[in-house]
């Protein structure tokens, strides 16, 4: 038995948001030409007030589910990445199965690994369904950062925006997920974090994201390049054989450094940061979407999911599509 995605899914809230437009809003120190050099960020989604991380899984997982011809109640286990969920508890994938109108008693549960979640949350899916005991799972990364971003904070706030993305991962005769790898080291947990938390009714701490950009930048490139290379040699693949490595979007400099390291051409790098930003654990699924839709990516093709985020966390999927 194998698991295999059945479908893609992905939402970005609102219009657009220009560079031009948030620095204006936002009174920043800030140009169109330093964002775009330094990370290729062009535009960002922002949620409306009052919708949430679960709002856009919806979406998302609606336009999965549609793509892989299923229902929602054939859904049997729900996963969603979010370092940004609607409430403390409970969790995302609660609310989004209510709001699927799943009564089929799924299982359902938030996976925070921030930037990596999408990876994690897809590995822990397969381990259900190799296992025997879940078939049709919904694996979905949905943020709303702009709500823990400090806009006075020009080295943060113009990186991220909102949005998700959602897969339909589905037992099957054929193969999908080829290998997986997760890692975790918690003793960078400072160079990118929130550290706040709700106590005694109130926020305590600092409730902003807060980042060590080049740390993160440095780590993230050797972490990336080194879980690609498990994942393949796990698999018996080369890199050669890789038809799409779809990254965390988080800045094109990081994605086009992994390719260059994996000797990978970067015209064979799914890059859609551009138009969303980094959306965290929504950004791989966001990215996916966009090429399968887009129809570069295609089923039997072999395709290379990296993520690196907070904690710090980092994990790869390697899958025939
Ligand atoms: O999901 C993972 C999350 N994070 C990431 O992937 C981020 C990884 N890091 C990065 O992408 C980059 O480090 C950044 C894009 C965040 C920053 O680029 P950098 O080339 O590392 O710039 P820097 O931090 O070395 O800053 C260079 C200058 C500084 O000014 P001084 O000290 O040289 O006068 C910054 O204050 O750029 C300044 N700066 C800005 N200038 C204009 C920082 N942010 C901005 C800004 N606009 N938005």
């Amino acid at each position: 038995m194998h698991a295999r995605i059945s479908g893609t899914g992905s939402y970005l809230p609102g219009e657009p948001v220009s560079n031009a437009a948030l620095i204006a809003a936002h009174g920043l120190e800030s140009s169109d030409e330093w964002i775009v050099e330094r990370t290729g960020i062009r535009n960002r989604h922002l949620a409306a007030v009052g919708v949430s991380s679960s709002d856009l899984a919806l979406e998302a997982s609606l336009r999965a589910l549609a793509a892989a011809g299923r229902k929602p109640e054939d859904v049997d286990l729900i996963i969603v990445a979010t370092s940004t969920p609607d409430f403390v508890f409970p969790s995302s994938a609660a609310l989004l199965q209510n709001k699927l109108g799943i009564t089929n008693g799924a299982a359902a549960f938030d996976v925070q690994a921030v930037c990596s979640g999408f990876v994690y949350g897809l590995t822990i899916a397969e381990k259900f369904i190799l296992s025997g005991s879940h078939k049709c799972a919904l694996v979905v990364g949905a943020e709303v950062f702009s709500r823990i971003l400090d806009w006075t904070d020009r080295g943060t706030c113009v990186l991220f925006g909102d949005g998700a993305g959602a897969v339909v991962l589905e037992a099957s005769d054929e193969p999908g997920l080829l290998a997986s790898a997760l890692h975790a080291d918690g003793s960078h947990h400072g160079i990118l974090s929130v550290p706040g938390q709700l106590c005694g009714g109130m926020a305590t701490g600092d409730p902003f994201l807060r980042m060590d950009g080049q740390a993160v930048f440095k780590f993230a490139v050797k972490v990336l390049a080194e879980v690609a290379n498990e994942v393949l040699a796990a698999a018996g693949l080369t890199a050669a054989q890789v038809d799409w490595l779809i990254p965390h979007q988080a800045n094109v400099r990081i994605l086009q450094a992994t390719a260059k390291r994996l000797h990978l051409p970067p015209e064979k790098c799914i890059i859609t940061v551009a138009h969303h930003g980094n959306t965290s654990a929504a950004s791989i699924p966001l990215a996916l979407d966009e090429a399968v839709r887009s129809g570069r990516v295609r089923r039997g093709q072999n395709l290379l999911l990296e993520g690196v985020g907070g904690g710090f966390t980092w994990g790869a999927t390697l899958l025939r599509f």
